[in-house]
């Protein structure tokens, strides 16, 4: 997507063509800063610390993290080396582990000596699927967006609900819960858009609405006890989310608080629904609530917020007492039964085993 006039991608590999540069997530929206990561240490710490965060983008970040590898030590010994280290940087997206294996799977079969063009070059094609898997998802939801706009008032603008940031910023381009909203604003529906701001890093307040806000799109920042109020009163038409690991029978794990807005949305009708790409789903997990490792983070995430003084320093400032301890899981899970639909790049499938098997039915047995 364009940043101001240049368009720009999430991730992509330096002149060197041996680094890759990213956009470092952790300074938006208050600046837009580039770095330059060359190692597999490096590539750790920006998964890990979220300098880059969204499940589709920690995966292509990985890949390239085996390329980087590959570029100083093409070994099955390092190759095995680097997908535990980077494994282990993030639980709970799928896309990593999806990725990593990806990566091992392509590479294994190869001679060392030419092993670290081949993970450069499959790295960039996990990076271009991904955008091709955005757009697709784009199109698929579209189509639910303008079956909403027919219903409603002429120019009245169809009113989404999104959680965290499952924007381009989470993806290499285009997002996986924004790309619909994106392609309505091209296909002149209106739309307007409830931005969660999403306790603890407030990835809503952040990104997704940096994301509006630099595409012209109609945006309301909320805080995350809002939405079930804007339901019951008719404001919202439908929620998007994206989603960090997605069961073969259609739980979706997500952003912690997702679970709460569907339940909103189920008590008022309203429908909900989650845009994924297949990467994203676990073909290997049924039961999301007992088998996701839902990731726990530090407390100081939520004693601690991040923010622009009026100085215009980016500073850390204090909200609870020292003294008063902080849980932060991550994630929770949204059980099957309380979304409308999954948004895939293949189409809008039921969240259930039948649904995911109907649209993916070489992975279901
Ligand atoms: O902790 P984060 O910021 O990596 O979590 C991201 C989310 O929960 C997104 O909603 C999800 O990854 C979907 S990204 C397309």
């Amino acid at each position: 997507m364009n940043v101001g006039e240049r368009h720009y991608r999430t991730i992509w590999l330096s002149d060197d063509k041996r680094s890759v540069e990213i956009i470092d997530q952790r300074w938006l929206p208050h600046e837009f800063r580039v770095e330059r990561i060359g190692s597999v240490a490096g590539i750790a710490t920006a998964i890990r610390d979220m300098w880059v965060r969204g499940a589709p983008l920690i995966g292509v970040t990985a890949a390239y993290g085996v390329a980087i590898q590959m570029a100083d030590d093409p070994s099955d010994a390092a190759l095995d080396a680097v997908w535990e280290t980077l494994h282990k940087t993030r639980p709970t997206a799928i896309n990593l582990r999806w990725a990593l294996d990806e990566m091992r799977r392509s590479l294994k079969p190869i001679a060392p000596e030419q092993r670290a063009e081949a993970a450069y070059r499959r790295a960039a094609e996990i990076a271009d699927e991904d955008v091709g898997l955005n757009r697709a998802i784009g199109e698929n939801g579209l189509k639910i967006i303008k079956e909403i706009a027919a219903r409603k008032k002429p120019g009245e603008p169809v009113n989404i609900l999104t959680h965290c940031n499952a924007g381009w910023l989470a993806t290499v381009d285009y997002g996986t819960a924004t790309s619909p909203i994106y392609l309505a604003v091209e296909a002149g529906i209106p739309v307007h858009v409830y931005v969660d701001e999403t306790r603890p890093r407030n990835q809503g307040a952040q990104l997704t609405a940096w994301e509006m806000a630099g595409h012209g799109v109609p945006h309301t920042l909320i805080v995350d006890n809002a939405g079930g109020h804007l339901m019951q009163h008719g404001e919202v038409d439908m929620v998007i989310v994206g989603t960090d690991r997605t069961t073969a029978n259609g739980d979706v794990c997500n952003k912690i608080g997702t679970y709460l807005k569907a339940l909103a949305a189920a008590d008022n009708d309203v429908p909900f629904y989650v845009a994924l790409p297949s990467p994203t789903i676990d073909w290997t997990v049924g039961d999301g609530l007992a088998e996701i490792p839902i990731e726990e983070r530090s407390g100081d995430e939520v004693s601690l917020v991040w923010g622009k003084t009026a100085d215009g320093r980016i500073a850390q400032v204090r909200v609870s007492p020292e003294a008063t301890p902080a849980a932060n899981p991550a994630f929770d899970v949204t059980p099957a039964r309380l979304v409308t639909g999954l948004i895939t790049e293949r189409g809008v499938a039921k969240a259930s085993r039948e649904g995911l098997k109907a649209m993916f039915p070489e992975r279901v047995s």
